[in-house]
């Protein structure tokens, strides 16, 4: 049987606190029957509480984009996975490639991340994927075997099923430009492989592993209709309630 799919929405650095308020209340509404999709957003850090607040009773799940694997210290401007989970978070996305582009952070610092998280009953969401650059030189098995080398040394067996793996082709990001279906699946299928060489086939099929990359109501059917393909991290279509709405309805 094809697992629960999972949609969630990244609104990275966008929405105010009242349209953070309103959205939450909207989606967690509209999905109030659907137990189909386990529906996520991730809102800027300060208005987690606020999200939180609006979204506990509510089959909606709040997602943190970002988390430090340190518990406390000097660490200026960071959080820890226990801060998270007091708020009443369920995910966390580690290693988004704005991160790793924008902030340096690092294969070996995301593998961390997704262990503190793991440790505190945070579900990482830990993505990966390749460059322009590095697809048209041939290297995409190459990278992506790196990064998820380096989180996979991290997890246990036993911590499978909270894991979530994001495939985000760099140059699909904001752009527009999809990875066609067959692409994504190739690269969903090397993951899979990838988990499977180190836990076995039947424990890598525990793992949620989404596509990122102008996801759109358009091709999420076409998307989820891949074998390897079991949700979607969205970025710009999930800044309105109607259009990440759409996206739901379509992943089912
Ligand atoms: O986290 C989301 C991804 O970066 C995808 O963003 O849907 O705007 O391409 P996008």
């Amino acid at each position: 049987m094809r697992k629960k799919a999972l949609i969630c929405g990244n609104w990275k650095l966008n929405h105010n606190l009242s349209q953070t308020k309103s959205m939450v209340e909207e989606v967690s509404q509209a999905i109030k029957n659907n137990e189909l999709v386990e529906v996520v957003l991730a809102p800027v850090a300060p208005l987690l509480f606020a999200a939180c607040d609006l979204a506990k009773n509510t089959s909606l799940k709040i997602a943190a984009q970002n988390v430090f694997y340190e518990q406390k210290g000097a660490f200026t401007g960071e959080w820890s996975v226990n801060h998270l989970t007091e708020l009443g978070c369920s995910y966390a996305i580690v290693g988004h490639s704005e991160r790793r582009q924008y902030f340096n952070d690092s294969d070996e610092g995301v593998g961390k991340k997704a262990r503190a998280c793991l440790d505190g009953n945070i579900k990482p969401i830990a993505c990966l994927g390749e460059t322009l650059e590095q697809r048209e030189n041939g290297q995409v098995k190459k990278v992506l075997t790196r990064q998820l080398g380096a989180v996979l040394s991290q997890v246990k067996e036993s911590d499978l099923e909270n894991l979530v793996i994001a495939y985000e082709p760099v140059w699909a990001i904001g752009t527009s430009n999809t990875a066609t279906s067959a692409q994504a699946q190739e690269a969903h299928s090397i993951l899979r492989v990838l988990i499977a060489d180190k836990f076995g086939p039947d424990r890598a099929e525990s793992v949620h592993i989404l596509y990122g990359g102008s996801v759109k109501w358009q091709n999420i059917k076409e998307l989820m209709a891949q074998k390897d393909i079991d949700g979607a991290l969205v970025g710009g279509a999930s800044l309105t309630a109607e259009s990440f709405l759409s996206i739901v309805e379509g992943s089912i």
